[in-house]
């Protein structure tokens, strides 16, 4: 079956990222057109990027958090990532866990989750332009949740009901195109 992890792009105390990422998981997980596992970068520990030899030039890697990293998003064929806007980007503690690994990307699709003051639109954008040098395909569909309009006192998720559909509608199109992208990597 298509396995698809929902990545926390947050590691900071007390994100508002993992109440995003557990709500995203309870929809995906009604559903029963794939397998979906949330995954937690902080979980990972990942250093600021310490592997001498770039991920595009191939393995072994040299550290343990690289194979562990490694091992758990070669398991997926598909993403979603729930992205917060920090400076009008992704975080930095996602786009260092993206730059570790390449050949574990490729040829996968990806859907987004942002969040930020308009949506996360921006992080969304530079996301999108990351990940197609990592030749991961995204999706069109991408939920954009306001800290205005989906949080109380910017903290405190509470979604309005209409993002629940968007939700289904992107995740609709990653499995599809996670689906579709297998053939490609036989
Ligand atoms: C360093 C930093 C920079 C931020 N820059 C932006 C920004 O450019 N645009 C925006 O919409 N929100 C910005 N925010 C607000 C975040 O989107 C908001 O705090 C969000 O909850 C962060 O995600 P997290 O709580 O999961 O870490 C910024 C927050 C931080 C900590």
């Amino acid at each position: 079956m298509t396995k698809i992890g929902i990545i926390i792009g947050s590691t900071r105390p007390g994100r508002n990222g993992e109440a995003v990422a557990r709500w995203t998981y309870d929809i995906a997980k009604k559903r029963n057109d794939a397998e979906y596992e949330l995954v937690d970068l902080a979980d990972f520990n990942l250093p600021i990027y310490d592997e001498p030899i770039p991920p595009a030039m191939g393995q072994p890697y040299s550290k343990p958090h690289t194979k562990a990293w490694s091992e758990k998003i070669a398991s997926f064929d598909g993403y979603v990532f729930v992205t917060p806007e920090y400076n009008h980007a992704t975080s930095g503690a996602l786009k260092n866990a993206l730059d570790f690994l390449f050949q574990e990307w490729n040829n996968k699709a990806a859907g987004f989750v942002g969040y930020g003051s308009l949506g996360g639109s921006r992080a969304v954008e530079n996301l999108r332009l990351i990940l197609g040098e990592l030749m991961i395909a995204d999706v069109r569909a991408q939920v954009a949740l306001s800290l205005r309009d989906d949080f109380e006192n910017y903290s405190v998720f509470k979604p309005q009901p209409h993002q629940e559909a968007t939700v289904g509608t992107m995740l609709d199109q990653v499995v599809a195109w996670s689906g579709a992208l297998q053939s490609l990597r036989k």
